[in-house]
């Protein structure tokens, strides 16, 4: 499995785990992979208690950050808008459609404390909000900063590069890769429709050949649909170097997926997921669920841009995770950022197990591989 990306990260396998949670992260570099920690949704409070933590835990070994860098969000020309800016641009009218599907579904008023469920409404996309967070990142012993959504700025890449950090940056595009090429990243991931979270339409197995052949001899990682050892040997096959996955560690043991969505995640199929703007204003792959289904009926109003839609929708989508596991209408609501492997998601395993099975299937694929080369015709 050994690539230049493994090298470059100075891993055994170029397995990137991308994660909003630390264990998951920590227990990944721990068994030889590369885990990325996402801070999107973090405070810089939050964001140095949990790379003080990774560090601890892994001991030398290497760990990331990915933050979302949009080139286009709402307040850009002003350099970003604070948490109480977004919140006057929530217009009545979707107020009105999240206040009625709540109601309709019987979800109870939000009591109790803030818990962060979803932290939608402190995406920190604008600079104003991320740049707190990269002084945070680095100032630990960060090995990679990934940025999605827009290409890392200049200042970004120059700081990394300066301090020998490597720089990645989803691209779900050709000419997204390209303009990441152009800025001078170091490895490029190529990310397919079938990935959750924000996605663009163009699948994995169209998508990396070509961003292969567009950025040469820049190394690129594979996402998008990638969950087992056959994924990794076709993404290898494609000319990827490594892959990153995301949906795959949401059902593992460390991953704070709440239950009664960790449940919905272990019965789905692939069918099941759905590109949707409902929860932060950008088309993201999530689970289908009541939530998805009520913003895209003909009488729903439109979303709302980045990062206003996550300002509308944080309350409602705490209220939900609070009462889903006691109110059924909360639990049809439910549902979290996902892609379509979500139908190979089928058991609760811990994430060092999940890596150990991938790397053994891919292992097995490659014994295969060669065994067939030598076959007599
Ligand atoms: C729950 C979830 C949240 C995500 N959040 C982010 C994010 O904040 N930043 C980012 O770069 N990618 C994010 N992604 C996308 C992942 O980085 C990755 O590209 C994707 O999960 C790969 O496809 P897969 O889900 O099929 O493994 C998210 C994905 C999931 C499943």
């Amino acid at each position: 499995m050994r690539t230049r990306v493994s090298d470059r990260l100075g891993v055994e396998f170029p397995v990137l785990a991308f994660s909003h949670c630390r264990d998951v992260v920590a227990a990944v570099t721990n068994a030889g992979g590369f885990g990325v920690l996402g801070g999107v949704v973090h405070t810089p409070e939050r964001l140095e208690i949990d790379l003080s933590w990774i560090e601890d835990q892994t001991r030398g070994r290497p760990f990331g950050v990915d933050l979302l860098l949009p080139s286009k969000y709402e307040g850009a020309d002003e350099g970003g808008l604070d948490r109480d800016a977004v919140r006057h641009l929530v217009p009545p009218q979707q107020q009105a459609f999240v206040d009625d599907v709540l109601r309709r579904y019987g979800v109870p008023a939000g009591a109790g404390p803030d818990d962060g469920a979803a932290g939608l409404e402190v995406l920190r996309v604008s600079p104003k909000g991320y740049e707190p967070l990269l002084e945070v990142a680095f100032a630990h012993r960060i090995a990679l900063i990934a940025s999605a959504l827009g290409p890392p700025p200049p200042a970004l890449i120059e700081r990394a590069h300066a301090a020998g950090v490597t720089v990645a940056a989803l691209a779900g595009t050709v000419a997204h890769a390209e303009r990441h090429n152009a800025a001078g990243v170091d490895i490029i991931v190529a990310q397919g429709t079938e990935a959750g979270g924000h996605t663009g339409e163009i699948a994995t197995m169209v998508l990396v050949p070509d961003v292969v052949d567009a950025v040469h001899p820049t190394p690129v990682v594979a996402a998008g649909g990638i969950a087992c050892g056959r994924q990794i040997a076709a993404a290898f096959a494609l000319g990827a170097e490594g892959v990153w996955c995301g949906s795959v560690w949401l059902t593992t043991e460390e991953a704070e997926t709440h239950p009664v969505v960790k449940r919905k995640f272990l019965d789905a199929s692939a069918s099941d997921t759905v590109r949707s703007r409902s929860l932060t204003g950008k088309p993201a792959r999530m689970l289908r669920s009541a939530w998805t289904d009520e913003w895209a009926r003909d009488d729903a109003p439109p979303p709302l841009p980045m990062p206003v839609q996550g300002a509308l929708v944080a309350d409602a989508q705490r209220r939900i995770a609070r009462a889903a596991a006691s109110t059924p209408g909360a639990g049809q609501l439910a549902n979290y950022f996902v892609g379509q492997v979500v139908g190979r998601l089928d058991r609760i395993r811990p994430a060092r197990q999940v890596l150990i099975d991938m790397v053994t299937e891919y292992a097995d694929v490659v014994e295969r591989f060669a065994a067939q080369a030598q076959e007599p015709r």
